[in-house]
């Protein structure tokens, strides 16, 4: 590639090129044969944009709301662990690239850069914390005491990975954190950085199969509710059902996610389970998707089927590695700046006049004919 990105495959161009085989592949990858993976962009192409035309889109506003937060645009970070392998400056600068551009950041339990780095880095950024539930519960309990402490304002609980998925690359790369890195918001056992007798597996399905709760279920969540007053969102549900259960235990929000296809190969795209969920849900929480997220006309639809604002992963890790927070930040500006066009182009200044007639199914148009 020559010359500045100027979208986000020219971003995922650059690192990988730069960014050594495993730890590309680590942030690329899907789950097993990544049937989801390359659906989860493929799909929203088979949503058709029909533009509204005339409607003075001279002043555009794109700011929205996420759980009561202000931000500049439907578009924030979702977690992805171990951002110091894409730049030494990692989730800190993370979180300074979205507290410029006025968007949230949701922090990994798996950071490289502890609950309080990343607080400390932008300590008027709007930022989550993303959980994982622990077999120990004082850790578990202590993660989220730290977040409050901090100032976050929310905890994305995972629900999606009681054990993790099997991602091959990182099976045939015998993944394992780079030696001058740790988990750091644990001490030295739970850090992965002192262990290396992974075996012949990835390191990290080890570390899952040791520490995470494989027998997470909705009592976890209910405990959880009671023992927060932040919001809650529940991250990775991909059914009507456990939508509704999920707003029945008093959650705050649904994060439509398979985990950017890292998880369960074969499931749905995300956008294209977003609409049944959106029902039934029936405007008691807020929807929020990631997913595939690349362009600014996929922001446009996701907020079109019902999502109040859409999260991303690896294009910030994408950014971070070309430039730290300065690439963090230009990957943030250039999907601002497509969705803004998107916006325009469909008739649009006002987040909230971004609805369904905006949109068709490409097969549906098929079948018609
Ligand atoms: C490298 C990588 C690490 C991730 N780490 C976490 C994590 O620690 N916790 C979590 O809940 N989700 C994690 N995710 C999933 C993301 O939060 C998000 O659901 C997904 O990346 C969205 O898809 P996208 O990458 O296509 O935008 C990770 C994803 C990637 C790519």
């Amino acid at each position: 590639m020559s010359g500045k990105p100027v979208c986000i495959a020219d971003f995922e161009k650059y690192a990988e090129k730069f960014l050594p085989k495993s730890v590309y592949d680590y942030y690329r990858s899907g789950a097993d044969e990544q049937e989801t993976l390359a659906d989860n962009i493929a799909a929203f192409s088979r949503w058709k944009l029909y533009p509204r035309v005339l409607r003075d889109v001279s002043v555009m506003d794109l700011s929205t709301s996420v759980l009561g937060q202000k931000v500049s645009m439907p578009v924030c970070v979702a977690a992805t662990a171990m951002q110091r392998m894409a730049h030494a400056d990692g989730e800190t600068a993370t979180a300074k690239a979205c507290h410029a551009i006025g968007t949230g950041m949701m922090l990994s339990s798996w950071a490289t850069s502890s609950i309080e780095e990343v607080a400390e880095a932008a300590p008027s950024g709007l930022r989550w914390l993303q959980l994982y539930v622990y077999k120990d519960r004082e850790l578990t309990r202590s993660l989220v005491r730290r977040a409050e402490r901090a100032g976050y304002k929310g905890v994305f609980v995972t629900v999606d990975t009681p054990i993790l998925g099997r991602r091959i690359d990182d099976v045939r790369n015998r993944f394992q954190l780079p030696p001058h890195l740790r988990l750091k918001n644990f001490s030295s056992e739970l850090a992965l950085s002192t262990r290396k007798d992974f075996g012949e597996n990835s390191g990290l399905a080890v570390y899952v199969a040791e520490t995470i709760d494989a027998s997470l279920n909705w009592e976890d969540i209910k405990w959880l509710r009671e023992l927060t007053s932040l919001p809650i969102v529940v991250k990775g549900i991909l059914r009507a059902d456990d939508a509704k259960e999920a707003v029945k235990i008093g959650v705050n929000g649904i994060l439509v996610s398979n985990h950017g296809a890292r998880q369960l190969d074969g499931v749905p795209a995300t956008i294209d389970v977003l609409p049944e969920i959106v029902e039934a849900v029936e405007g008691r929480v807020e929807v929020f998707l990631d997913g595939g997220v690349r362009k600014g006309t996929d922001v446009l639809k996701a907020l079109a089927l019902g999502a109040k604002a859409v999260f991303i992963g690896r294009p910030v890790l994408w950014g971070l590695a070309y430039q730290g927070e300065e690439g963090a930040k230009e990957v943030l500006r250039v999907l601002k700046e497509e969705f803004r066009l998107a916006m325009a182009l469909t008739g649009c200044h006002k987040v909230e006049e971004i609805g369904r007639s905006l949109l068709r199914r490409h097969e549906v148009l098929f079948s018609k004919m």
